[in-house]
């Protein structure tokens, strides 16, 4: 059998992100193994989900480091001794060093919900529904040095309707995030993808799911 991926998942908040994930690895849709999932916060609902699935746990609370770099160093050796290939962001709230970031170059992932370069940074669904946009949607991306601006993998798409709140919108979100984030992650350990520059390389390449959306429809 081929080697699984082995990832590490750090996640600071309910954990529906790592659901999907924990699922897909069980149901034999993505080939990877989840070695760690590390907490900042010790209320994480997502520790709850990985001890229901005897994942291995760690709750490394920021709150105990003075410095960033020190905090993303304990995370790193965390990570290091359990021989983690991919770090999985999902739902993570703590901004990346770049200490962290030249430990697992191109191995950290994030998702975000929102369609990048749009609204990066917090209470991004009240503001794409302030701004008036038709659409919002999830981006999978890879980390660098910048708050939500590393290259894209994947984006999911779903409109923005009239009576929508930032929960509403969230859920709508959500929903597609589960979808994506495991075949993004699926994509890595098929060792499809190359960072060219902002570019990430498919290869072999997928078509897109739909080829245009219009949101209002022009019909009816
Ligand atoms: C998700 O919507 C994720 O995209 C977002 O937090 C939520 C976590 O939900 N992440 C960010 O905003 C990162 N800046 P979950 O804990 O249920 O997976």
């Amino acid at each position: 059998m081929a080697k699984m991926l082995r990832i590490g998942v750090q996640a600071s908040g309910g954990g529906t992100n790592l659901q999907a994930i924990i699922d897909r690895c069980q149901d034999g849709s993505l080939a990877a193994e989840i070695a760690v999932v590390i907490t900042n916060n010790p209320g994480a609902g997502a520790l709850d989900r990985a001890r229901k699935s005897g994942i291995k746990t760690l709750c490394i609370n920021h709150r105990d480091f003075s410095q960033r770099e020190d905090f993303d160093n304990a995370v790193v050796n965390a990570l290091q001794e359990r021989k983690v290939d991919l770090v999985v962001l999902a739902g993570f709230m703590r901004i990346i060093t770049q200490t962290f970031i030249d430990a697992f170059p191109e191995r950290i992932i994030n998702i975000h919900p929102a369609l990048l370069p749009a609204f990066p940074g917090l209470h991004v669904q009240q503001q794409a529904i302030d701004y008036g946009a038709r659409f919002s949607g999830c981006t999978v991306h890879f980390i660098d040095g910048g708050v939500d601006t590393g290259p894209i993998i994947m984006q999911a798409v779903v409109p923005i309707l009239p009576d929508d709140t930032a929960d509403t919108l969230a859920a709508r979100i959500l929903e597609q995030e589960h979808q994506a984030y495991p075949r993004a992650i699926q994509l890595i350990a098929e060792g499809r993808l190359r960072v060219d520059g902002r570019l990430v390389i498919i290869e072999p390449a997928s078509p897109p799911e739909v080829t245009a959306m219009l949101n209002p429809s022009t019909e009816g």
